[in-house]
Formats: C-alpha cells, structure tokens, sequence
C-alpha cells in the first residue's frame, strides 16, 4: 500500500512514525485536506444564504456532499443525511429530539455493554431523568455480544435499542441486521452506531435497516468537528430539533415561527463548511480505492497484527483472537507495566498508540479491566508499523522488568 502511504502528508512529514491511533482519528489523505483548502482560497461564503455566486458555489459544494455522502451508506435520500458535530453529537440529537418525545417513565431500554460512551452516557442520563429502565445486554467470554442474552432481553420488549456496529476497544463486529430485525418484531425502534463500522467496511442502511444511525467523520479519513446522523424517513418528522436559531427556520414572525424541511431543519446556524467539503472529498476517496482492495489490505494486516500478538507471552488482548468478523482495533494489557506507561514507551519507538478506556469505560469493567492500549489500523497501516509496535512492546516489558 506504499502509492496509498503517499497520499498522507502526516507520514510523509513524520518519517518511521508508526501511526497505529486511526481509531482515535484517522489521517486524512490530501485531496482531503485540499479540498478544505480550496473551499477557503477559492469560494469561502456561507451556504443556504447568498445569491452571490461564491455562495452559491459553496452550497453546492456543501449539498453535493451530502449527496455522496447518502450514496456511501445507500441513504434513499440525501435529506435523510444530517450533518452534526460528531458522533456523540449525533446521538444525542436523537435522545433529546426524539427519545425525550416518544419514551419515558417505564418505557425499556436496551443497549449492549459494548457501548461507546456515545450511546452508553445518553442512555444512563436519559433514564436516570425520565424513569426509564435500562437493560444492558452482556458479552461473552471469547469478546463477541452474547446474542442469545441480547435475544432474551428482546423478550421483555424494549422501546428502543441502541447498538453499536463495531467495537472500539474489541475491534468485534456484531453481525447487527438479524439483531435490527429482531428487534423489530418486538416493536423496538432502533439506534445504530456505525462510527467505527463506516471508515472499514461497505455498509447500506437499507439492508441493515436501522431507525437511526450515525458516525464521524474524523475516524473516516475526513475532518474532526463533522458528524452525521442518518434518519429513517418515517421518523424525519418525529424527531424535533435540540437546537434553534438560524438556517433552521421557513418563517420567523415576532410572536411564532415555522420549521424549515429536513435535513435542514436539525442544521441551526451556519454549519462546518469546509468539513461537510472535506467528508465529502474522504468519501470520493475511499470510493476512489474501492473496498475490495481496502477490505484485502485490512484483513492481510489484521491477520498478521494478531498472529504478532500472539507471539509475546505477556499481552493480554481485549478483542476476537481470530480475524473473522473483526477490525484492526486490538486492545491489551502488557503484564506488569501500566498502560499509559506502555503509550509513553511506544512513543518513544515513534509508535502512536491510545492509553486508556477509549472512551468506552463499560466494555473494560466487562473483563474486570483497567485502562488498556490500543493500536488501531487503516488503510494506510504496514506490516512494518506492526513490527515496530512489536519491537516497542518488547522494550516497554524490559524496562518494567
Ligand atoms: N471514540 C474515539 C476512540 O475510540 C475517540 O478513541
């Protein structure tokens, strides 16, 4: 994957750094970064507002993303594509927009304790003021969703069901249509986390059929500050904006006002430009490389990051020991030496790695875990970063000897 190397300028200006943090926030290849840059140099004006021409230049760019953006995950339509801060953001929409309206006191919740924060604090914060009774579906013993306790829990008929596509920390992907279908039949509307899915793998909501979805882009070869939110359209119009002002508005009188249509009704103020610009350029990108050579390099890597791992005696790993259905997230412990203490070492060797509960804290208590490290791939990533880990973490172990 050298010619892919050369298109991110962070490894060009960082010789033999091993950049093994994509899951944290990938590096963005520079056709992302230019088309950023040319948004700035060349058209920088606001969207939905001018009639002159820079604007409209610049809304055309900004709604031409969003299309590429519905086509990348099979959106029927673009105005299901809402454009967010982040993930968190994204979820948090639905929460406050739409679970605050339709559920409450008594109604069930069910989550998986592989939950990112991004659904698992929502969750926590939306039944503790309203009533509501979380259920929290558990994992088993090989770090895969225990489905049958998932199934089982489907019995006592949640309302709805936040579930994550693919762990952060596990690397696990939950095989989530026949999870999404279950739940249906059981009345549930559901809410799927796909920030880690997206960036790795060919996905349609059409076929995977969820109520709402979301991700980031920054995990996604695009820029941080952009997110999305993917809207059934049956719920476009039950799910209430959390914020008002700007943009959001058809009419503004002194005594009422009326809503604009979706998606940009749940857009207020003026959005992130260049970013909506950027995640449209990362999605051409990916698109550019097509999946079956990004799904063969991850796989060749994945295959080989675990059997490297296996090899060292004293890493414990948080995550399927077999490649199938698994991404190149691997989170471990090296025995006797802390975590933030084996990122600091690495970094040393020039390996970038997270320390810590990746913001999924509930997945480590799962195993009776502290703070992990993680080394995360992409398409970018060589067998030669993994040894370099490899050596890293030979290294961290002497010291603590
Ligand atoms: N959620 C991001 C991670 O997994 C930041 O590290």
């Amino acid at each position: 994957m050298q010619d892919v190397r050369s298109d991110f300028p962070v490894l060009k200006n960082n010789p033999g750094l091993a950049y093994l943090d994509s899951a944290a926030s990938s590096l963005r290849p520079q056709s992302v970064i230019e088309a950023m840059d040319e948004y700035y140099t060349h058209y920088s004006a606001n969207v939905h507002r001018g009639i002159h021409h820079l604007s409209e230049h610049a809304t055309e760019k900004f709604e031409n993303a969003r299309e590429k953006v519905g086509a990348f995950i099979g959106s029927p339509n673009p105005r299901q594509i809402i454009f967010t801060r982040n993930a968190t953001d994204s979820s948090n929409m639905v929460w406050r927009g739409w679970a605050s309206k339709f559920l409450g006191k008594e109604k069930r919740i069910l989550i998986t304790m592989m939950e990112h924060h991004a659904h698992f604090v929502p969750a926590l914060e939306f039944c503790k003021e309203t009533g509501a009774i979380l259920d929290v579906a558990p994992l088993t013993e090989d770090f895969r969703l225990d489905e049958s306790k998932f199934h089982e829990l489907l019995e006592k008929k949640p309302d709805f069901v936040a579930l994550i596509h693919a762990s952060n920390v596990l690397g696990t992907i939950n095989n989530v249509q026949p999870l999404i279908e279950a739940a249906h039949r059981k009345g549930a509307v559901v809410m799927l986390d796909m920030s880690q899915s997206v960036p790795h793998m060919s996905l349609d909501v059409r076929a995977l059929d969820p109520d709402f979805a979301f991700f980031s882009g920054h995990k996604m070869l695009a820029p941080s500050g952009i997110g999305v939110l993917w809207v059934k359209e049956k719920y476009l119009e039950q799910l209430s904006p959390v914020t008002y002002g700007g943009s959001m508005i058809a009419q503004v009188h002194s005594d009422e006002f009326a809503l604009n249509d979706p998606p940009l009704r749940f857009e207020a103020g003026t959005p992130p430009i260049a970013e909506v610009i950027g995640l449209g350029a990362a999605v051409e990108y990916m698109a550019k490389i097509g999946w079956d050579a990004f799904g063969d390099h991850e796989s060749e890597i994945i295959a080989y990051t675990l059997t490297s791992l296996k090899k060292l005696p004293y890493v414990r790993l948080f995550g399927p020991s077999d490649a199938k259905d698994r991404l190149g997230v691997f989170a471990f412990h090296v025995a006797g030496v802390p975590a933030h203490d084996v990122a600091s070492i690495l970094d040393e060797h020039n390996v970038a790695v997270r320390a810590g509960f990746h913001c999924a804290q509930p997945v480590h208590e799962a195993y009776k875990a502290g703070p992990s490290v993680r080394a995360s791939t992409h398409i970018y990533t060589t067998k030669t970063d993994i040894d370099q880990l490899v050596a890293g973490l030979a290294k961290a172990q002497q010291v603590f000897k």
